[in-house]
């Protein structure tokens, strides 16, 4: 495995996954998945795996858990057994749950993707990019790519505010145990610009979807 610095380590040590996503919630949209009959999961983007470990649990032994990611960090992480690869993912919503339909001609499926709670200043269009769909967006390409949507939700500002702490929380734990490294006054700068950014431009404007679809 190749090796990484305490700082990249401590980046996501504070998080339990990397999406706005609560306990409660994940249980729920594991639930939804009705995975006690599923022989293979596949988890594309599965960050250091605890969904899929969580999914895996409740399909039972005889399942197979596959994930794929693309960042060596997230795979770096203790426990973490997934590999690194990519997947064609897109950063346009259509397209992706149109590549999905090719990759699962029959199944259920859970997305993540970001949406807009509600209308987008220009500050949140400038950090996010023009193509971040509406959550009715969504659901509407969800559709048209021929999915059934079983069940959707959103992320909730609690779910929100967990995430961006625990992302500003892990860096801040480094630099209390690091003030004397030369990395100290750049990654301190950029923990407290994410974390204003955060307040000021997109908290509660940008949300983050969860459907569960089958074909
Ligand atoms: C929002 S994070 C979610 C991670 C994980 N599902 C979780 O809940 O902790 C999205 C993940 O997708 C990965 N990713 C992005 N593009 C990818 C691609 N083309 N192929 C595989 N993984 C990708 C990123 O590296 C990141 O770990």
């Amino acid at each position: 495995m190749e090796q990484h610095d305490s700082f990249q380590l401590a980046k996501y040590s504070a998080l339990t996954w990397n999406a706005p996503l609560s306990e409660h919630h994940a249980s729920s949209l594991l639930k939804h998945l009705d995975l006690a009959n599923a022989t293979r999961i596949v988890d594309l983007g599965c960050g250091w795996g605890e969904l899929l470990l969580r999914a895996a649990f409740e399909a039972g032994p005889s399942s197979q858990a596959i994930g794929v990611d693309t960042d060596p960090v997230v795979l770096a992480r203790e426990n973490a057994t997934p590999k690194t690869a990519g997947w064609g993912a897109s950063s346009d919503t259509r397209a992706m749950l149109e590549h999905l339909a090719t990759v699962v001609p029959k199944g259920k499926v859970l997305i993540g993707d970001t949406c807009w709670e509600r209308s987008p200043t220009e500050a949140a269009v400038a950090i996010f990019g023009e193509e971040i769909p509406r959550l009715s967006d969504v659901v509407v390409f969800s559709r048209q790519a021929g999915w059934k949507v079983m069940h959707v939700s959103t992320a909730d500002t609690r779910e929100w505010d967990d995430f961006e702490s625990g992302h500003r929380a892990g860096p801040r734990g480094w630099l209390l145990e690091n003030q004397g490294d030369p990395r100290a006054p750049d990654i301190e700068a950029e923990q407290n610009r994410r974390e204003d950014e955060y307040q000021t431009v997109y908290r509660g404007v940008l949300s983050f979807a969860y459907l569960v679809l089958a074909r």
